[in-house]
């Protein structure tokens, strides 16, 4: 359990001292701090909650002093020089200069750790050293030359792709990003099918561009434009949806949208395992296994989105479209691919990427030697480190404390989600499940003062989102639990 070594003091643990004042460019920024954490010990099965805050797990390292500009002036640049629709977490927005595996550093050297992976894009740990090395020795070499000449990298890279896939899906292209992903795949389900209209759930989220925002079902993302020919069915979600975990009411949703609100036919259907900025919504048991037929029988392409649940963070398995028991026709990913890199990609049959030939498709920096090299190195990391595995055990064991939480605190109205791609949703009345919107808001601050970085998502922001790095602990797990029940207690 490792609570023993959280009473030790963090000054005892980990230290870092700036000194005097550093120079950068014209200004100066006197700083010299360390993370001193007074320590205090920490009453865990208290059912009022632990009477003192936790103390981070034990972590061997020491971050590099940071000598660049503050919190404040980061701030206002970006106020000036950044466009405004960019938010940011908490009040007094982090600093974060440095990242270690599960860790994070803010400018003043005090640790966090880190429960949301930069948005569930850090899997193997912030600047995990076999990435690097490879991301580093591919550099020295090639940045870029782009598709037009070959280079082994983006070859070697598709094909240890294409190993982790089942079924036929053997053919992949590189882009940048989720939302240039699940474009292409949009643009490979047309041309394919013949048709123009997608099916995508209540809740998803697929992208911000111009054409993805379509398939994006949560009002706070979705600008007022043309949003193409998609239907949003209704969201299979077993705690707030009318037919609870029984797939078959929104399987009917899927085929009566089809017989009375489109031609008949669609090019496709597109869907996550697990919503992740909806709120971790993990579908309704066999649902993919009965809308897939539904939409093949209309001609269209079934689409599965593994930009959060792919990699083995679901821990029963390496896909999330596994934990439903089909194939789909294309699988999408970014995020985890990468481990930070911007990388992207989309995987499918022969058949169907033979589409795309028709014209030239090109992606100048998809799939570069760089991007691919990392990519590569993400690959071979998960397998040699077992994250898989680990992601299931981490995540068991975190759930089996979420869920022990729930049983002492109200507010807890939902504890969802598999391996480490997990939700905790908040509210103030169980039955009639009101989102903790303010409650939520309070104990996110709280946590981060308590060293926690966790998500919040959800359409009304009530929904704690936990996917972090999948080197996480169960010693991290603990103390995870137990801020949380150290900041709920004093609501
Ligand atoms: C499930 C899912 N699909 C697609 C995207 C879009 O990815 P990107 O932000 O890289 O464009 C996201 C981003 O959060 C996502 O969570």
């Amino acid at each position: 359990m490792g609570f023993h070594r959280r009473l030790l003091p963090n000054a005892l643990r980990f230290s870092r001292h700036r000194h005097g004042s550093c120079k950068v460019g014209t200004s100066s920024f006197p700083r010299c701090s360390s993370t001193v954490a007074t320590p205090r010990e920490s009453d865990p099965s208290s059912s009022s909650g632990p009477a003192s805050p936790p103390h981070l797990p034990k972590f061997d390292y020491v971050p590099k002093p940071y000598c660049g500009p503050s919190r404040d002036e980061v701030l206002r640049k970006r106020k000036e020089f950044l466009g405004p629709s960019l938010f940011y977490y908490y009040q007094k927005p982090l600093n974060i200069v440095e990242g270690k595996m599960q860790y994070l550093f803010d400018e003043d050297g005090k640790r966090y750790l880190d429960a949301f992976a930069g948005i569930v894009t850090v899997s193997c740990g912030h600047c995990h050293p076999e990435v690097l090395d490879a991301i580093f020795e591919q550099s020295r070499l090639l940045q870029h030359a782009t598709t037009i000449y070959l280079h082994h990298a983006i070859a070697d890279f598709a094909e240890a792709l294409a190993s982790k896939m089942p079924g036929n899906l053997k053919v992949v292209y590189f882009v940048n990003s989720g939302s240039e992903a699940n474009e292409l795949a949009m643009l490979m389900a047309r041309l394919y099918s013949g048709n123009l209209e997608m099916i995508s759930l209540r809740n998803a989220y697929h992208g911000g561009s111009s054409s993805t925002i379509g398939l994006t079902a949560v009002n706070t993302w979705k600008y007022p434009i043309p949003q193409g020919e998609i239907h949003h069915v209704m969201n299979p979600d077993p705690y707030r949806g009318v037919f609870g975990a029984d797939a078959s009411g929104y399987a009917q949703d899927v085929q009566d949208h089809i017989d009375f609100g489109t031609s008949g036919k669609v090019a496709g259907f597109i869907a996550e395992t697990i919503q992740g900025v909806g709120g971790a919504v993990e579908l309704a048991p066999d649902y993919l296994k009965l809308v897939y037929d539904i939409v093949r029988k209309t001609g269209g392409v079934c689409i599965a989105d593994e930009v959060q649940t792919g990699f083995g963070r679901t821990g029963s398995h390496y896909w999330g479209f596994e934990t439903q028991g089909v194939i789909p026709d294309i699988v999408t990913m970014a995020k985890g691919i990468g481990n930070g890199l911007p990388l992207g990609a989309v995987v499918t049959t022969p058949e169907i990427a033979s589409v795309l030939a028709q014209k030239i498709q090109f992606n100048t920096f998809g799939g570069n030697p760089v991007c691919s090299a990392g990519g590569h190195a993400v690959l071979r990391v998960i397998d040699k480190e077992k994250r898989q595995a680990h992601c299931a055990d981490v995540g068991s064991h975190l759930t089996a404390r979420f869920r022990d939480l729930q049983q002492r605190h109200d507010i807890i109205g939902d504890v969802r989600g598999r391996g480490l791609m997990l939700g905790i949703e908040l509210v103030t009345d169980r039955v009639k499940k009101t989102p903790a919107k303010a409650e939520t808001a309070i104990l996110f601050e709280k946590l981060r003062e308590l060293g926690v970085l966790v998500g919040k998502s959800g359409l009304h922001g009530n929904v704690f989102k936990i996917n972090p790095p999948m080197c996480f602990t169960k010693d991290d797990a603990d103390f995870l639990v137990e801020a949380m029940d150290y900041a709920m207690a004093k609501l």
